[in-house]
């Protein structure tokens, strides 16, 4: 079996899909690995340690994608990127599915077997599969430091012979994976730190990580978890009374970093204008959301904002990718652990068992059509007939209502 890992094509793109460690081991169970020259640079992996861990490396994507069975990338392949593909090549990658019908179509026409990581079910069975997880915890750690670095004043409490530094009040709105980190991350760098959700499992976990709490905890908050550990869209009364609370809080904050995401809906607005204009001078909000619309009213993808009173709203995109070493350090472990399933040990070759969980919930597109419930085509004149898009509890069983509907790209997991 041949393994390509090609370098990413997005030029905002700093990640690999493979890294050495997991070349060895896809070595060791006998696959050849094709790694295209350059494509671990940005991430601090040249080719030179794909090689000493077994890999060839090859000069252009044409030649390492040339007769592979399986390809390895980060994000979806493009246009250009299919041409080089055998028919029937396994390719497993961050997919970003969601309103990107042609493009899973362009898949599908290529003869693709395609599967998308960020798909897999959060079960115990596929943890170190979790690409959601593994990238949000790296992306909630880089935000503490993005919005340390842009904060003009030290994290923490210093006392020294010129006079004491206070330590910086940091406030962490949403407490999923990314949350969680980001709280563990500012408390090591000695900041005051204090965090909400609408999920009541959180206030434990807050306060296990030596934050405090703040929610308004009334019947609505202690049934705003769906069965999957999720976070329900709150009422419009609700969200008022939420937002009173935080507006109160927020003045009195230096750092704000948000990570607050529903599945299947845009990113909560939680921080308004109005909360902007009440931060000191000097402070910084990060917002996590920015690509499913944000958390915080002026966040721009891509950019930081300055206000006219000084307070800055970070935007960054690909924050996982703003740790390019470790993000695909752990992306690829991920990778290589689900590749290990699609693999016969006996026979050391691929054999894909269609009526795996994991393999349901993941293959977009198979034997030359779009074969996920999630994504079929749109009902249209021409197809009134054709089979429609699965029932919502199918797509709740296959996993998507878990990951959501994200109108732009899905690298939050990013935050995601
Ligand atoms: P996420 O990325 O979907 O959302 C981030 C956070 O935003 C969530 O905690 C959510 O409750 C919160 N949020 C939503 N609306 C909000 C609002 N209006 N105000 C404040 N906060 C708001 O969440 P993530 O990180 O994917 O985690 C979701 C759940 O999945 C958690 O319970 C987590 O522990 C669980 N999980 C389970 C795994 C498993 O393998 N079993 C692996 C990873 C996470």
């Amino acid at each position: 079996m041949r393994i390509a890992v090609l370098s990413e094509t997005d030029s905002a793109e700093s990640r690999v899909a493979a890294v050495p460690e997991t070349v060895k081991k896809f070595k060791a169970l006998g696959a050849d690995v094709v790694v295209q020259a350059g494509a671990g640079v940005k991430a601090g992996m040249p080719d030179a340690e794909y090689e000493a861990a077994g890999a060839s490396v090859a000069a252009s994507a044409e030649a390492a994608a040339s007769g592979a069975d399986l390809v390895l990338k980060v994000r979806r392949p493009g246009a250009d990127e299919l041409k080089l593909l055998k028919r029937d090549a396994v390719v497993v990658a961050i997919m970003d599915p969601y309103g990107h019908e042609a493009e899973l179509q362009a898949m599908a026409e290529a003869g693709i077997d395609a599967f998308a990581m960020e798909l897999m079910p959060r079960i115990t069975r596929a943890q170190v599969m979790d690409v959601l997880s593994s990238q949000a915890n790296l992306a909630g750690y880089r935000a503490v430091l993005d919005g340390a670095s842009e904060y003009g004043r030290a994290m923490p409490m210093m006392m020294t012979a010129a006079g004491t530094v206070p330590a910086a009040r940091v406030f962490v709105m949403g407490v999923g994976v990314a949350g969680l980190q980001a709280i563990a991350t500012a408390r090591r760098m000695g900041a005051v730190v204090t965090a909400t959700d609408v999920r009541p499992a959180t206030k434990e976990q807050v306060e296990s990580l030596g934050a405090k709490f703040v929610a308004v905890e009334d019947d609505e908050f202690k049934q705003a978890e769906t069965k999957g550990g999720y976070a329900k869209e709150m009422s419009a009364g609700y969200q008022a009374k939420q937002a009173e609370l935080v507006a109160a809080h927020i003045a009195k904050q230096d750092i704000v970093i948000t990570t607050a995401l529903i599945p299947g809906r845009p990113a909560p607005k939680l921080v308004s204008e109005a909360m902007v204009a009440s931060m000191k001078p000097g402070s910084v909000l990060v917002d996590l959301a920015v690509e499913r619309g944000g958390n915080v009213a002026g966040a721009k993808p891509g950019e930081v904002v300055v206000n006219d009173r000084g307070v800055k709203i970070v935007g960054h995109l690909n924050v996982p990718g703003r740790l390019p070493a470790s993000a695909s350090a752990l992306y690829a472990r991920n990778l290589y652990a689900f590749v290990e399933t699609l693999f016969d040990k006996e026979t050391k070759a691929l054999a894909i068992r269609r009526d795996d969980e994991l393999v349901k919930a993941t293959n977009l597109t198979h034997g030359g059509a779009v074969v996920h419930p999630g994504f079929q085509p749109k009902p249209d004149a021409a197809s009134a007939d054709r089979p429609q898009d699965a029932p919502q509890s199918e797509q709740a069983a296959l996993g998507l209502s878990r990951t959501g509907v994200s109108e732009s790209s899905t690298q939050s997991a990013g935050a995601a």
